[in-house]
C-alpha cells in the first residue's frame, strides 16, 4: 500500500469524519510529519507521538457503533485535541456531558473566545469559524475550563492546561475558518512541541520508488480521462516503470467534455506516449444505464461498465491473469466520500470504489498513486513531473462525467408552490417551490438525498444566498437551493413539471454544448481563475419539452467543502440568453447552495 508518510509525529485519529484527511494535510502544510491511524492503531503509535488529534465523526458518542477510544490514549501524556466529534469524545470520556443540541448547526458560525491563550492564542475576540454538527457538549469534564462559546453551542472550545488536553466543537481545518490555522499551529508547537520535519520536494522519488516495489515485475493497465487526477498517476507510473509495462487506455464513455478526446490525442503526441489506446465504448455505457434514475445505481452501473471495458481489453492485449495491476487515478476525496474509511459514511460511491474494484483492491491487484492526497498536491506533483500548465490546473471534472450532471426522473410530477420554505423566502420578497427532484448533500457528515427547493423573484444573489443558508438550516429534508435566472415570468413554474427521463445520447450532447459554453463564457470574462470548479447540471424539469439547465459554480480548495460562487449577476444573465439559444433548454437556475449541506456535483 503507498502511503506518504513513515515516521509520524502528530497522529490523527480517524473517527469517521470526511474531513480527517485535511486535518492531516493541513498539519503537513505546516512542515510536520502527520498519521492516520484508528483508535486502536494509534495505541500502538503512542511511542513516537508528539500529540493526537482525534477527528470527526458522523456517530453520536452514544451509538451503539461509536468508534472506541482505549483508555491508554487519554493516561499516555501527551497532549490530545479533539475536533467536532472528537471533542465530543473527549467530553464524555473524561466526565463531562454531550447532549443532542438544540437545533442542528451546519456553516458559518461566530467563536465568542472567552480565553484567548493556549489553543486559541492569537485570535480575535470574534472569530468566524465552521461548524457541522448535531449534538453538542453541555457539561465540561472536570480540570477543563470554558475557553470559547459561540450562539447555539454552549461549549465551542473547551481547555485543560495541566493535561493538554483541548476540544474544538468546530473544524479549525477548513478553509471556511479563516483562522483555523492558527490553531492547529497552537496545537503542535506550541503545545506539543513538534518540529518541522516534512518536506514536499522528496514525494516524487518516494512516490516512484513505491510504486516499483508494489509493482515488481508486473504490467499496470490504466485507464486515462484526460483529468488531472488519471494523468498524474499515469505519468508516475510511466516514468517509475519501463513505458511498455504501462498501457493507458482512454475510453470515450460518451459522458465526456467537448473536445476531450482531441485534448488526450494532442498530448499523447506532444508526450511520445506511445502506449496509450482510445477505446470507444460510448454505446455500451449510454445503453446501461437506460431506464436507472438513482445516482448511486447510476454510479455503480458506470463502474461495472469500466470493469467489462478492462475485460475485454485485457483479452484483447493477451495480459496474463495475475500478471498485471489495474491503476486508477483515485485522489482521497473519492475514498472518503465513498464510505471507504472504517466508520465514514458513503456520500457518493465513486466509479472506482464498486464492489468489483473492491474485490479487486483486496486481491492487491490495484495501484493508486496519488489516493492520498487531495486536488491541489496531485496538481503540485504534476508540475513536477513536468505536466502542462493547462492540464494541471484544469477544472475538476468526476468520473463519471456527465452521467451524474444528467439527472433522470423515472415518474412525471409537477412542481408546486413550497409550503415549508414559504415563510422563509416572504421574509426576502421571494417565492419557493419544491421540485420532486432529490439530489446528493452531505449534513453532519453523512449523506443526504432530498428535494430541491427553487426561489424565485427578483433580488440579489446575496439575498438568494441568505435565503438558501435559512431554508437548508430550518427545513428538514432540503439541501439545495437554486434560484430561477429565466424565464423572467416566474408565473410560468405553475405550469412546470418533472418528466420522466434518461440518459441519452442527445440529453448528454445537449448537456456537452451547455458545458462547453458556460465555461468559455467564465474564461472569456476572466473569472476562471477564482472558480475552483463550475459543474452545469442538466434536469428533466421541463416547460416546453425541453430540460432545464442549472448552473453550480463553486469556490474551494480541496472539495471537501465549497462556497456556491458569487458571479455578478449580468454575467449569469449573459450566460442564460446565450444558452436559452439552444433547442432544447427551457430554463436556467442557479444554484446558491454551500458544501454542506449540498455537495457540489448534485449527484
Ligand atoms: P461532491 O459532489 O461530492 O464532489 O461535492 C467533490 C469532488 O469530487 C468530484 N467527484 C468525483 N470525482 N469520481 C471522481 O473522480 C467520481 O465519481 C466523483 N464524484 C464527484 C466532484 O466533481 C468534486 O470535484
Amino acid at each position: 500500500m503507498l502511503t506518504k508518510h513513515t515516521n509520524s509525529q502528530i497522529v490523527v485519529i480517524n473517527a469517521g469524519g470526511q474531513y480527517c484527511h485535511l486535518i492531516a494535510r493541513r498539519i503537513r502544510e505546516l512542515g510536520v510529519q502527520a498519521r492516520i491511524s484508528s483508535p486502536a492503531e494509534a495505541v500502538r503509535e503512542l511511542g513516537t507521538a508528539k500529540g493526537i488529534i482525534i477527528s470527526g465523526g458522523p456517530s453520536s458518542v452514544y451509538a451503539a457503533d461509536a468508534p472506541i477510544f482505549p483508555r491508554e490514549l487519554f493516561d499516555a501524556g501527551i497532549p490530545i485535541l479533539g475536533i467536532c466529534y472528537g471533542h465530543q469524545v473527549l467530553a464524555h470520556r473524561l466526565g463531562g456531558v454531550v447532549k443532542p443540541g438544540r437545533t442542528h448547526e451546519y456553516g458559518k458560525a461566530t467563536l465568542y473566545v472567552i480565553q484567548g491563550d493556549s489553543i486559541l492564542a492569537g485570535l480575535r475576540k470574534k472569530e468566524t469559524v465552521w461548524m457541522s454538527h448535531g449534538d453538542e457538549v453541555v457539561r465540561i469534564p472536570p480540570g477543563f475550563q470554558l475557553l470559547a462559546k459561540s450562539d447555539s453551542c454552549r461549549v465551542a472550545t473547551m481547555g485543560d492546561n495541566q493535561r493538554k488536553f483541548y476540544g474544538l466543537q468546530f473544524h479549525p481545518e477548513v478553509t471556511e475558518t479563516p483562522h483555523g490555522t492558527d490553531i492547529l499551529r497552537n496545537f503542535i508547537f506550541c503545545i506539543c512541541g513538534s518540529e518541522k520535519n516534512w518536506h514536499v520536494e522528496e514525494l516524487v522519488s518516494k512516490l516512484k520508488t513505491q510504486i516499483k516495489t508494489q509493482v515488481g515485475d508486473r504490467h499496470v493497465l490504466f485507464f486515462v480521462s484526460g483529468g488531472i487526477d488519471s494523468t498524474v498517476a499515469f505519468t508516475l507510473c510511466a516514468s517509475a516503470l519501463a513505458p511498455d509495462r504501462v498501457l493507458g487506455v482512454f475510453v470515450d464513455t460518451g459522458f465526456m467534455r467537448k473536445h476531450e478526446k482531441e485534448e488526450i490525442k494532442r498530448l499523447v503526441v506532444e508526450r511520445r506516449w506511445k502506449n496509450i489506446r482510445i477505446f470507444e465504448a460510448a454505446d455500451l455505457f449510454i445503453s446501461a444505464l437506460d431506464g436507472e434514475a438513482n445516482p448511486e445505481r447510476k454510479r455503480r452501473i458506470i463502474g461495472d461498465c469500466f470493469l467489462r471495458v478492462q475485460e475485454q481489453v485485457e483479452k484483447e492485449i493477451n495480459l496474463s491473469d495475475g500478471g498485471w495491476l489495474l491503476g486508477q487515478g483515485t485522489i482521497y476525496p473519492d475514498t472518503i466520500e465513498s464510505g471507504n474509511s472504517e466508520k465514514a459514511a458513503v456520500i457518493k460511491t465513486h466509479h472506482n470504489r464498486v464492489p468489483a474494484i473492491e474485490k479487486l483492491i483486496a486481491e492487491g491487484r490495484v495501484i493508486e498513486p496519488v489516493k492520498e492526497f487531495y486536488k491541489d498536491e496531485v496538481r503540485i506533483i504534476g508540475r513536477q513531473l513536468g505536466l502542462p500548465e493547462e492540464l494541471v490546473s484544469k477544472n475538476p471534472f468526476p468520473g463519471p462525467g456527465l452521467a451524474v450532471r444528467c439527472l433522470c426522473s423515472e415518474s412525471e410530477n409537477p412542481i408546486q408552490r413550497s409550503d415549508s420554505a414559504r415563510r422563509v423566502a416572504l421574509k426576502y420578497r421571494l417565492q419557493a417551490w419544491d421540485v420532486p427532484l432529490q439530489t446528493v448533500g452531505v449534513q453532519g457528515d453523512y449523506r443526504s438525498y432530498s428535494n430541491l427547493v427553487i426561489l424565485s423573484g427578483s433580488a440579489k444573489l446575496e439575498t438568494y444566498s441568505e435565503a438558501a443558508r435559512r431554508i437548508t438550516k430550518e427545513i428538514r429534508g432540503t439541501n439545495r437551493v437554486a434560484f430561477l435566472v429565466s424565464p423572467a415570468d416566474s408565473r410560468v413554474l405553475k405550469n412546470a413539471r418533472v418528466c420522466r427521463s434518461f440518459i441519452t445520447k442527445d440529453r448528454l450532447d445537449l448537456l456537452r454544448e451547455v458545458d462547453h459554453i458556460s465555461h468559455q463564457m467564465l474564461t472569456n470574462a476572466g473569472l476562471a481563475a477564482d472558480v475552483w470548479q463550475f459543474p452545469v447540471v442538466s434536469l428533466p424539469l421541463t416547460l416546453k419539452g425541453g430540460e432545464t439547465i442549472a448552473l453550480r459554480p463553486v469556490y474551494s480548495s480541496d472539495a471537501m467543502t465549497a462556497r456556491h460562487a458569487n458571479l455578478p449577476l449580468d454575467f449569469i444573465r449573459r450566460v442564460d440568453e446565450r444558452l436559452r439559444k439552444l433547442k432544447g433548454v427551457d430554463m436556467v437556475l442557479y444554484d446558491v447552495t454551500d458544501k454542506p449541506p449540498a455537495t457540489i456535483e448534485w449527484e
